[in-house]
């Protein structure tokens, strides 16, 4: 079987920032609430021109440059959006006219899941050896359905692109793993009420349909509680357990919700990947966003073990475990011992320490033993010559006496 492994990355963030105060001048919120209940600070917004395809082409370019490859190389490209920039055509076959590929492309629809179902699919594609290199991408311009006067919604999202190359190998690494989950009967509580269903009339514009509404109570609470379990799933699935992951990276919709996760896998918040502050919830753009700044930041090494892990509109949710490794000759060998390496190493510092102690103890023992002796000596000598003192009295009063005589 043919594994996956992620050779290139790239992102993209519109230049245009909304910071919290700015939004305090648009509805009636404060920078303190939002950061209290959200640990969000600002967003980027698309400017006119900025689309999820054009964010999406230059996330891929900076993918592609970064693995050396050329557009031409690819043999797919999957693009995981819930904001086209049409209902049809779709965002993928812009991305692949954009980029100047020569390849199929289809668009995925998972709500904020989507990139680890993208991820997945690239995966499936390439351990069947039908395609080599596949470009996997996350976008989203949720501003453009966002409803500016909604302070209940307006202050979560921003927009966004983040992209991967996955190519096939013979080494295991890349995704290892995957999880994807979708509960349907949940759909009413996020989402966006246009298409065959609800089609866009004059009255359904005057009502708002096109905007994004969200049961955030409701999603908190489904959020809480799969992330935990389907991060479990999959790194069981993995064959691994809690302390083989090195890095878990959350979909990144509320602090909140992501300290709660950790806190119910008991996972030290070291180990986790937060920049909501910086971005907000960009919904698929959020994982490979924050996969590229934590590379980019030299927080995931060769051979380290990633979780990623998602929910969103559907509702869905999606993990997948990654091993992460780029060059395929050295990280062949080294990433599959990576665990026995750090095992080893670990052992070894102990055991440099252990020696160096008895070493010490060793050293200090014999200087100890050597005073001891050297003073015992000592005061041999002087308990023998105390004891002789009066026998060479005698003998010499006897030897001055002879010579007298
Ligand atoms: N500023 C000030 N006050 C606000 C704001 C705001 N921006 N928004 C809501 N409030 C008010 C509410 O009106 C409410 O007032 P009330 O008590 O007088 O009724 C009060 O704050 C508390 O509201 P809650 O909804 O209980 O606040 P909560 O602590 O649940 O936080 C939030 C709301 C942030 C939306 C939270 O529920 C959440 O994060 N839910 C999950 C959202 C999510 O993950 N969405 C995306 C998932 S999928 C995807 O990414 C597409």
């Amino acid at each position: 079987m043919k594994y996956g492994r992620i050779v290139g990355w790239g992102k993209c963030a519109p230049a245009k920032i909304l910071t919290n105060f700015d939004l305090e001048k648009m509805v009636d919120t404060t920078d303190e609430w939002i950061r209290a209940r959200t640990g969000i600070r600002q967003r980027h917004v698309a400017s006119d021109g900025e689309t999820t395809a054009t964010m999406s082409a230059a996330a891929g370019r900076a993918a592609l440059a970064q693995a050396g490859l050329e557009p031409k190389e690819l043999d797919l490209i999957i693009v995981a959006t819930s904001s086209p920039d049409y209902l049809v055509p779709a965002a993928s076959s812009q991305v692949q006219d954009l980029l100047g590929a020569k390849c199929g492309a289809f668009q995925l629809g998972a709500g904020c899941t989507g990139f680890v179902y993208g991820l997945a699919t690239a995966q499936a594609f390439i351990s069947t050896g039908v395609h080599k290199n596949i470009l996997v991408v996350g976008a989203e311009t949720i501003s453009r359905n966002v409803n500016w006067k909604d302070r209940e919604t307006c202050v979560l999202f921003g927009d966004g692109a983040g992209a991967v190359i996955v190519q096939a190998c013979d080494e295991p690494t890349g995704v290892l793993s995957f999880v994807l989950g979708s509960d349907g009967s949940g759909a009413e509580h996020l989402g966006v009420n246009i298409g065959a269903h609800a089609v866009m009339t004059p009255a359904a514009l005057e009502r708002g349909d096109h905007y994004l509404h969200m049961n955030g109570r409701e999603v908190f609470k489904f959020a809480t509680r799969v992330m935990g379990q389907a991060a479990l799933e999959v790194i069981n699935r993995a064959g691994m357990s809690l302390a083989d992951i090195d890095l878990l990276i959350p979909h990144q919709a509320n602090l909140r919700i992501i300290e709660l996760a950790a806190r119910h896998l008991n996972l030290p918040m070291d180990k986790v990947l937060v920049n909501i502050q910086n971005y907000g919830n960009t919904s698929a753009a959020s994982i490979p966003i924050a996969l590229v700044e934590a590379v980019e930041a030299g927080r995931i090494k060769e051979g380290d073990t990633l979780c990623l892990v998602g929910f969103g509109a559907g509702l869905t949710w999606a993990a997948a475990v990654v091993r992460w490794g780029v060059s395929e000759r050295p990280f062949a060998m080294s990433s599959m011992f990576a665990p026995v390496r750090r095992v080893r190493d670990r052992a070894g510092v102990t055991l440099r320490m252990a020696q160096s102690q008895v070493a010490m103890q060793t050293l200090g023992a014999r200087r100890a033993l050597q005073k001891g002796t050297a003073r015992a000596v000592e005061a041999v000598k002087s308990k023998a010559s105390l004891a002789l003192l009066p026998l060479y009295t005698r003998l010499d009063k006897r030897y001055t006496r002879n010579k007298r005589e």
